[in-house]
């Protein structure tokens, strides 16, 4: 059988039989020069290594990276068709070679002119014009429930990628939300997250959206489950009028009771924790409307334009991956910290681990061999300036070197003189953060302070630890599209460049199937048991029964 990648990417498979690699091997062996060096040397270094990628700046100039190495990895790149795999990618091609689907996810968010044909992404499309008729005729406080009043709050249910991108761009987008209709969340199977979100709401005004694109996964179910029971406590049996839909699995989804007009389809090929672009955004359309959601698709389509040119060494989101392969996999960097200056980004670094992590985290390339190098890093990371009180001490002297994305935004949401210096004060510390981070505090410095000689060692910084910034003018729909897309085909280039398959996840089938078994053990007593848990199971029960 022929493999799905055969035409045209020959590169499912471990990265070092690039030539490239190797250089960068041997390059990775001998000594760098710090970056205090490196700056001294070079004082347009920041000049030279910022670039623009649509409305972001991105300045690459705080990695642990010379020309030399940069070419190398610009090498690494060419050799591995990284722009290729992208141009696949974003025009829908059958890329997710395991489980034989396109990824069509970019495909979605481009003109009809530039890719149409694929009878998914037209589903897809039409399904946009479905959302819109339904978010506007809740915006316009023309939607009725069972009993005739109008619905003044959307409920949305979903977890993983069914739950993370819409939660960040209502949350970031906050501003533009209609204030006549409250959109809330709950991800998890946890009842105190439902009772939590449902708090204060009238079943007769509130809709459900139960979001899964699989319509089977087990948190999503039991919050619509218990929705369900919350529903039908205020309004009876006309509970279900109040669900919404959106899953890849019509048929499931129908079984549960919902008619064809309250299920919106999200295409097989749109992958979870790509999905923010399709009908998984709906509580963001009605949140934002329909004109400003398709202004977060033009922006990841502005992104996915630039992410699929050439030449790789313009190619924002390939300089990313390429820098995160050099920490990764050339200096043994294990972890990569996500922190946005900007309070409305609070979300994304949860967003981005798992767009990077259910991609990347994988020990086996497309074609079945074992990559050979290490693969994705942890990713995390917390908003700044908290994140400064929290774990910036480890980063600047801890013994574990993590690169760090800083993001900040230029103009905060109001611009009255108190909000210019506060925002200000943010971008100063961000400055002052990848600053201190890169040339650290020699222990001379240290002495000309007059600190005491045996506490020397204990305020000398380091240095030499890398940051990426990346400034966008403001926080409206189009950046959030491009800042989220660039991080999504960040991670398909670093894919690519490791021979990984970025768009399944086997990886969380098997806790998903145990949770099932051990969860029907423990409603039924005779049910299934996990024997390596017989104690814990036997304390909970106990606990739960008081
Ligand atoms: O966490 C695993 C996962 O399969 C993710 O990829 C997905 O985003 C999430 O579960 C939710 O899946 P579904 O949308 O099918 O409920």
């Amino acid at each position: 059988m022929s493999h799905p990648l055969d035409d045209g990417l020959p590169l499912g498979g471990p990265p070092h039989a690039a030539s490239a690699w190797t250089e960068l091997e041997d390059h990775a062996k001998s000594e760098l020069p710090h970056l205090r060096d490196l700056f001294a040397d070079d004082p347009s270094r920041d000049i030279r290594m910022g670039f623009e990628c649509a409305d972001l700046w991105i300045d690459l100039s705080h990695q642990n990276l010379t020309d030399e190495t940069m070419g190398f990895l610009v090498d690494l790149a060419t050799q591995r068709q990284v722009v290729g795999t992208l141009q696949k990618t974003l025009i829908g091609d059958t890329v997710n070679s395991t489980e034989g689907r396109p990824a069509v996810h970019g495909a979605m968010r481009s003109p009809r002119a530039v890719v149409q044909g694929l009878a998914e992404v037209e589903t897809g499309r039409a399904t946009f014009d479905r959302m819109a008729a339904l978010a506007s005729e809740i915006r316009d406080g023309e939607a009725r429930g069972a009993t005739g009043r109008t619905v003044d709050a959307v409920v949305h249910l979903g977890i993983g990628g069914s739950h993370l991108g819409p939660a960040l761009a209502v949350d970031a987008l906050r501003h533009l939300t209609h204030p006549g209709v409250e959109v809330r969340f709950s991800s998890g199977i946890d009842p105190d997250d439902l009772n939590e979100a449902l708090a204060g709401l009238d079943p007769e005004t509130t809709l459900v959206v139960a979001c899964s694109k699989s319509f089977t996964t087990l948190e999503t179910l039991a919050a619509l489950d218990g929705a369900m029971t919350w529903l039908s406590n205020g309004i009876g049996e006309a509970a279900i009028d109040h669900v919404i839909g959106v899953t890849a699995a019509p048929e499931r989804a129908r079984s549960l009771g919902l008619p064809e007009e309250q299920i919106l389809e999200v295409p097989l090929g749109v992958g979870g924790r790509f999905s923010l672009g399709s009908a998984v955004g709906f509580s963001v359309m009605v949140a934002i409307g329909p004109e400003a959601f398709h202004e977060v698709l033009e922006g990841m389509h502005v992104i996915d334009v630039l992410s699929a040119a050439e030449p790789p060494e313009e190619n924002a989101a390939v300089l990313l991956a390429l820098v995160d392969v050099w920490n990764r996999c050339f200096l043994g960097r294990g972890s990569l910290a996500i922190v946005p200056y900007a309070h409305r980004l609070r979300l994304l670094p949860t967003h981005v681990q798992q767009v990077s992590m259910e991609s990347l985290g994988k020990g086996v390339c497309q074609n079945s061999d074992d990559p050979e190098t290490a693969t994705g890093p942890v990713v995390w990371g917390a908003p700044g300036t908290d994140a400064q009180h929290a774990f910036f001490q480890l980063l600047h002297q801890g013994t574990d070197v993590v690169p760090v994305d800083l993001i900040a935004v230029a103009r905060s949401l109001t611009d009255d003189d108190r909000s210019v210096h506060g925002q200000d004060l943010l971008v100063a510390n961000l400055i002052a953060q990848a600053d201190a981070l890169a040339f650290g505090r020699t222990p001379d410095e240290v002495r000309t302070e007059g600190v005491p000689e045996d506490l020397v060692a204990h305020q000398t910084f380091p240095g030499n630890r890398p940051s990426t910034t990346i400034l966008m003018p403001e926080l409206s729909p189009s950046t959030l599209g491009q800042l989220i897309a660039l991080y999504e085909n960040r991670t398909i280039a670093m894919a690519a460049l490791l021979g990984l398959n970025p768009f399944d996840q086997w990886g969380v089938e098997l806790g998903k199937e145990l949770a099932t078994r051990i969860g029907d053990g423990l409603t039924n007593r005779d049910g299934a048991q996990d024997p390596s848990a017989t104690e814990l199971l036997r304390r909970y029960r106990s606990l739960r029964e008081g």
